[in-house]
């Protein structure tokens, strides 16, 4: 079997690509990089806005044309799957196999049935289930738990991925030593609400640590640095703060999505915390963590988001000053309480709040990349940019970082960069040596059409 996996949504769904397609080499398939070298083709789907739900209907329009045509099998898995209007695009689209999150596992038994395989079902399996470590990566994301408590009122996922299930910390750290031993070099631990770990159902799980202990076991583990997302500011503890700041390897990087800067909005998105408690949060964090690096996610248009509202949203935006976000239009998600109980605001309306928004956030980023210049940065290099004469990777930040290779540096690997310019989205320095200076650079064999390729000018 020739399998072909395309995956939408978060991290979470790129690990859970991950292990599907692990199951599939176990059983003997090959993995090709197009839709016309497969036979079987497996989406992974996102569910949470509508322009994901979007891109699958028209790729399953793509595939059911193709199918007339040739023997193929077609499959979805992940969050849509699990959902009504997921099901009936499959029988509209004549999909084969259907896995919901929690139904991964039955991956097997789905290629075995000669029939319309349908796999919808919370099973606890998975949770034990250690996939093989990514090969060849010095990356690799480690799920500490699945699924969700809260019940934001715009959000699909307790839907989706149902109520929140903790890994059992043995299972965490031994699927550890085997990315350690496989050479990963960072880790990201991740889960819908990481920082509520330990804690299903409002209840504290026996002889599992909190989420900050297990920060603090995986920041002695070995590994050079660890990353975790996304966290939730209801289950925010300053012990977490405290960890990422006495523990080398835990990078000093937080993704506290806010959502939204009005209480009148964060009451009606039932988040539970308002704009003040979100604000001691952040204060901790840079107490505890001076250089943190803070990003956050925003939902601009919540209905009933009025300009005011909008701009509070605005003012923490200065006040926290991050150094990025993820910024999204309130979509309206079937199966929502915001769906069922309140109307949409118009799209004009939201896109233009949306633009002023990020035009605020560049120029946050600008400001805040451009004080990186003169600094060393340890950069995560994954290999070559799009111009091979350089290598990219990124900070401990997460800045997307490119330097000009060196004796010495011409692959992957974990490296001292001093930065001598930034962009909003960018930095660009060069590789220097433990005393801070630079490395020689490798000659480049054509210096002039390296320089019309140059990243500093496609920028
Ligand atoms: N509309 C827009 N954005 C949403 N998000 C979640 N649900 C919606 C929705 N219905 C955003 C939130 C969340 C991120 C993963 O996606 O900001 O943090
Ligand atoms: Fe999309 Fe949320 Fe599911 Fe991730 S968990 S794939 S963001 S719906």
């Amino acid at each position: 079997m020739k399998a072909h996996l395309i995956t939408y949504g978060c991290q979470m769904n790129e690990y859970d690509t991950h292990l599907v397609e692990s199951q599939l080499v176990s059983f003997g398939a090959d993995m090709v990089d197009s839709v016309e070298a497969a036979d079987f083709v497996l989406i992974n789907t996102c569910a949470v806005r509508g322009k994901p739900v979007d891109k699958v209907r028209s790729i399953l329009g793509e595939l059911r044309k193709l199918k007339a045509q040739r023997p193929l099998v077609v499959g979805m898995m992940g969050c849509l799957a699990q959902l009504e209007e997921g099901q009936q695009m499959a029988r509209k689209f004549q999909v084969d196999v259907l896995l919901g999150p929690g139904s991964l596992l039955d991956i097997g038994q789905a290629l075995e049935s000669n029939e319309r395989f349908w796999g919808l079902q919370f099973k606890d399996e998975l949770h034990g289930h250690i996939p093989p470590p990514p090969a060849g990566k010095l990356q690799a994301h480690l799920t500490i738990m699945r699924g969700c408590d809260h019940h934001c009122t715009y959000c699909i996922v307790p839907t989706t991925r149902g109520p929140q299930v903790s890994r059992s910390p043995d299972d965490i750290l031994r699927e550890l030593d085997m990315q350690l031993a496989a050479g990963v070099q960072e880790v990201t631990l991740l889960g819908q609400n990481v920082n509520a770990y330990g804690i299903d159902q409002g209840a504290k799980l026996a002889g599992y640590p909190s989420f900050a202990e297990l920060l603090r076991l995986v920041g002695r583990s070995g590994v050079r640095r660890v990353k975790f997302t996304t966290s939730h500011p209801m289950n925010f503890t300053e012990d977490v703060a405290a960890a990422i700041g006495e523990t080398p390897a835990i990078c000093e990087f937080v993704h506290l999505p806010v959502q939204s800067g009005s209480d009148r909005v964060l009451r009606r998105m039932a988040r539970e915390y308002n704009r003040e408690k979100y604000l001691t949060h952040i204060a901790q964090i840079k107490r505890h963590i001076p250089d943190v690096v803070l990003f956050t996610d925003i939902i601009v248009g919540f209905p009933g988001e009025t300009e005011e509202d909008f701009q509070e949203t605005l003012s923490l935006y200065d006040e926290v000053g991050y150094d990025s976000a993820y910024m999204f239009i309130y979509s309206p998600r079937p199966g929502t309480p915001s769906y069922k109980h309140f109307t949409d605001l118009p799209r004009e309306v939201k896109t233009e709040r949306l633009q002023r928004l990020i035009a605020r956030q560049k120029e946050w980023s600008a400001r805040k990349n451009a004080a990186k210049v003169g600094t060393v940065q340890e950069v995560l290099l994954r290999g070559d940019a799009h111009d091979p004469a350089f290598l990219e990777g990124h900070t401990r930040g997460n800045h997307p970082t490119v330097v000009p290779k060196a004796y010495g540096v011409t692959g992957p690997g974990i490296y001292s960069v001093r930065v001598d310019q930034a962009t909003p989205h960018m930095l660009y320095g060069k590789l220097v040596d433990a005393q801070g200076q630079p490395l020689p650079e490798l000659p480049r064999l054509n210096p002039e059409a390296a320089a019309l390729t140059s990243p500093l000018q496609m920028a």
